[in-house]
């Protein structure tokens, strides 16, 4: 497959996904990459140091899907649940060799630096995996000291209070040297303002322009999606592997369909990144075990359009997998979500999405009932298909192969996935 697209683009455009989490402040991971790439540069570390601790802070927070979890680790200072986010991420982060290098300081970046230095502490640690771990620390805890003046733009006034907090914890919580190099970069305003959202998007852009050389393979953007998919996924006991199955029957029915072996692949890719949107769903809305109300299904609709604000972006994904995937609720007769299309501009690999996506949910096990057997998720997607809310060729080819069908949909329970 020749998708042209470039792993950092790629990684940088998935880590916006991580941002949503925050629900309402979306730029977290941004801003501590930000705030750890300045401090790079005023410790005179190289510029692929500073890159990698760029993306670092991008990524540090992988291990989060919950918004609930989100809240906790900004609203207070040291959270005694800190520590599963950071093996989360480790574990997700170690088993792709291009980033298996961030796993380390993944894990470690909510563990006191004395507790990491200390006889007895954790040190096993290489010093530079001790380094990169407890600089995002640092300018994670400052983030979250400074999260709640975002809101109402009173950061300038808050500085000199987040700076002696840090300065505080030198020799405790963090390392008194990256205190030492924070203290100095962060004296100007521009270290600030540099965090406003405005600022934010500029630098973003600005490293996208960057000219980037790494082109990804097939394997590598599917490793990288199926990462993405295990954090959605993770979101919620009702969602366990769901991405993961839609994936497959996805690919299962294109090969079925006569889809070429190119777009099967891309199709695949779609399947693990349909959801991705649903990140900014607050967790409450998500687990709700009755009917959701009017407002609530207003918010988790918006999730397709999210994914497709993400997808969209990445070079290579634009004109088939972003659409792909962000069309599974768009329906044949044209009254689906968020675009309202009509069924005649929805391509197969969309129409193919939308049935696998809807079939998945219907045979997976729920914490509150079994998945549907063979004779009732028949009859629901002949009724689907005669609504006009799903195609009847695809739905064809699903019910014909419905036993084999669900066993590729249901979810096969791999190691990473059991640790969430
Ligand atoms: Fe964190
Ligand atoms: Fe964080
Ligand atoms: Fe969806």
């Amino acid at each position: 497959m020749s998708l042209n697209a470039d792993l950092r683009h790629v990684i940088h455009a998935l880590s916006d996904a991580l941002d949503l989490v925050g629900v309402d402040d979306v730029a977290h991971g941004k801003r501590v990459g930000i705030m750890a790439a300045a401090c790079a540069r005023v410790a005179g570390l190289p510029d692929d140091e500073a890159d990698f601790l760029f993306d670092l802070g991008l990524l540090h927070d992988i291990g989060v899907s919950s918004t609930r979890t989100h809240t906790h680790l900004v609203q207070l200072f040291d959270w005694e649940g800190s520590q599963v986010h950071c093996q989360v991420g480790e574990a997700l982060l170690a088993g792709f060799p291009p980033l298996a290098a961030m796993a380390q300081p993944v894990r470690y970046h909510h563990t006191r630096w004395e507790d990491l230095r200390s006889p007895g502490g954790a040190q096993h640690v290489a010093p530079q995996v001790a380094r990169q771990a407890n600089l995002i620390f640092l300018v994670d805890r400052v983030d979250a000291l400074s999260a709640p003046h975002h809101a109402d733009n009173t950061l300038l006034d808050a500085t000199a209070d987040i700076r002696s907090t840090i300065a505080g914890h030198s020799g405790s919580y963090f390392d008194p040297d990256w205190v030492a190099v924070f203290l100095e970069a962060s004296r100007t305003e521009a270290f600030w303002l540099s965090l406003e959202p405005r600022a934010v998007q500029a630098c973003l852009l600005e490293r996208r322009d960057r000219s980037c050389t790494w082109p990804a393979s097939v394997v590598e953007l599917r490793q990288l999606a199926s990462i993405f998919a295990r954090i959605v996924d993770a979101k919620s006991p009702f969602t366990a592997e769901h991405s993961l199955g839609v994936s497959r029957l996805a690919r299962y029915l294109a090969e079925r369909l006569q889809v070429s072996p190119e777009n099967c692949d891309k199709l695949e890719i779609a399947g693990l990144l349909h959801d991705l949107g649903k990140l900014r769903v607050p967790d409450e809305i998500l687990d709700k075990p009755s009917a959701l109300d009017e407002r609530e299904r207003r918010i988790i609709n918006t999730h397709s359009f999210e994914t497709f604000q993400i997808l969209r972006n990445i070079d290579g994904f634009e004109a088939e997998i972003a659409p792909w995937a962000a069309w599974h609720h768009e329906e044949p007769g044209g009254n689906g979500y968020p675009f309202h299309l009509e069924g005649s501009v929805l391509p197969l690999e969309a129409r193919i999405l939308r049935v696998a996506d809807i079939f998945q949910a219907m045979v997976q096990e729920r914490p509150y009932r079994q998945g549907l057997g063979v004779a009732q998720v028949s009859g629901f997607i002949e009724a689907l298909v005669r609504q006009g809310r799903i195609e009847g060729r695809v739905a064809g080819v699903l019910l014909d192969n419905v036993v084999e069908a669900m066993s590729v949909a249901r979810p096969v329970f791999q190691d990473v996935a059991r640790i969430f």
